[in-house]
């Protein structure tokens, strides 16, 4: 990759608000990319960095794809925009034959959104409107888990429960219930798998009858959760959990906007766990980048109570301007496409067993308390004590320490205060994998010098 050098003119960071950022902090010294070829980035310096979390568990086939450009290329120069109240598109619809044969089960019916929060907001009123229309207009209540993260706007945040991303906007509205999730290393009843058996699944039951089964819509969780930690529940817990909702006829919703098109090692999270929710939520590396696309698949069952003659207002009433658009949905099938044909799911399995394999040879610095994740999606706990699991204080930031380093280092990760993840694109070769191991030890090792 050839750049210019550059200089940025840090005063107009003051007029732009980057997520979850301080931006004064940020404006001291600043990252600014200029380019990206496969697994690396470059900066207006110069400077290269391994992209150890696919941008944001986005890019799953890798920066600057040949493939996907020359598809987007083409869109370009056929049609860029349909009206989305008149009419849908070719590539629509060729998407939607693409990703309703890869989903599980009979999740056949695709809508499309931009991004990730359209899509989990969708998901929720879809609930509720099924509902509505087949008789029990009274469910409305959506339970989530603690630790989730489900988007940005106010329906999504409400069913996230991550304090620290939610408190500036309360009160959300009503209807929205919480439970413990599976994080097994630091069990929030006390107990231990598989002598636990699965109480955080089972206790879903008892929630849903204290509530009522008549009030509760849906259940929406990650298959694999980012936010509270690559939080990586026992496969029985998803059985349990398809049990409960077809008990109590609550629609049982994947968030996979992180663990689709090949994350966790299959397609779908949900394959992974051999499971079929009612409804999976895409996003991210659905176009792995290249254009803003989300989505969600509704099983047949549900989809088909939207069907009926127009008098009857059945349809779903919802929608975006850009769901559907035709150049995000030629991105799409691109890299979809690109997934599929390579075996990258399988792929990236195997890079996450070496990510896996040497942060296990980092035992001996003392700090690496679980390993946990599937595919190649893998989170690192750290530990003062990896004999009792005693954490760092809060304020150490430990997981921060360790990616401010990596970042030093050339090496963009997810990390925080206790953890970091690691989720590069899925063709990253083994030699790169080597590459970001090594500076991530290194990073482990300043960090560790650091709190001593
Ligand atoms: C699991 C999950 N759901 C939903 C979202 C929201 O997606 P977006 O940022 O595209 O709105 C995210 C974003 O990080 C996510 O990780």
């Amino acid at each position: 990759m050839q750049i210019e050098n550059a200089t940025v003119d840090s005063t107009l960071l003051e007029h732009m608000f980057l997520d979850f950022m301080q931006m004064k902090e940020f404006a001291n010294d600043p990252v600014v990319m200029k380019r990206a070829s496969g697994v690396w980035y470059e900066d207006i310096n110069g400077k290269k960095y391994i992209d150890g979390i696919s941008g944001v568990f986005t890019v799953n086939i890798g920066h600057g794809n040949r493939r996907v450009i020359d598809a987007m290329k083409a869109q370009l120069e056929e049609i860029t925009f349909a009206p989305p109240l008149h009419s849908t598109n070719v590539r629509a619809i060729e998407l939607t034959k693409l990703v309703s044969a890869l989903t599980p089960g009979d999740l056949h019916t695709m809508k499309y959104f931009s991004g990730g929060s359209e899509a989990t907001e969708a998901a929720m009123k879809l609930a509720r409107q099924y509902h509505k229309q087949t008789g029990n207009p009274g469910k409305y209540k959506v339970i989530s888990r603690y630790e989730s993260y489900h988007g940005a706007t106010l329906g999504a945040l409400a069913a996230s429960g991550v304090a620290r991303r939610k408190t500036s906007f309360e009160p959300f509205g009503a209807g929205y219930v919480k439970v413990f999730p599976p994080t097994c290393y630091r069990c929030p009843y006390g107990l231990q798998y598989p002598e636990c058996g699965v109480l955080c699944a089972a206790i879903i039951e008892k929630v849903i009858k204290q509530e009522d089964p008549s009030t509760v819509a849906a259940l929406i969780v990650e298959p694999i959760g980012n936010t509270g930690g690559i939080i990586t529940p026992p496969e029985e817990y998803f059985h349990i959990l398809r049990e409960i909702c077809d008990k109590y006829n609550v629609l049982l919703i994947h968030d996979e906007i992180i663990t689709g098109f090949g994350r966790t090692g299959e397609m779908f999270g949900s394959q992974t766990f051999h499971t079929t929710p009612d409804i999976i939520c895409m996003g991210k590396g659905m176009s792995s980048g290249y254009s803003p696309v989300g989505a969600i698949a509704i099983s047949d069952r549900i989809a088909s109570a939207f069907y009926g003659k127009a008098e009857e207002n059945k349809q779903f009433n919802h929608g975006h301007t850009f769901g559907g658009n035709p150049l995000s949905a030629a991105a799409a099938i691109a890299a979809i496409s690109e997934i599929k044909e390579r075996g990258l799911p399988e792929k990236g399995k195997r890079a996450g067993e070496r990510i896996w394999h040497r942060v296990e040879e980092m035992k001996d610095t003392g700090v690496i308390g679980d390993i946990r994740g599937k595919g190649l999606l893998v989170g690192v706990e750290f530990v003062k004590d990896p004999k009792t699991k005693e954490q760092f204080p809060d304020d150490t930031r430990f997981g921060l320490r360790v990616g401010k380093s990596a970042l030093k280092r050339g090496l963009v990760l997810r990390n925080d205060p206790h953890w970091v993840a690691f989720a590069p694109p899925l063709i990253i070769s083994d030699s790169e994998v080597d590459m970001m191991m090594d500076i991530f030890a290194d990073s482990v090792k300043e960090a560790v010098a650091s709190v001593v």
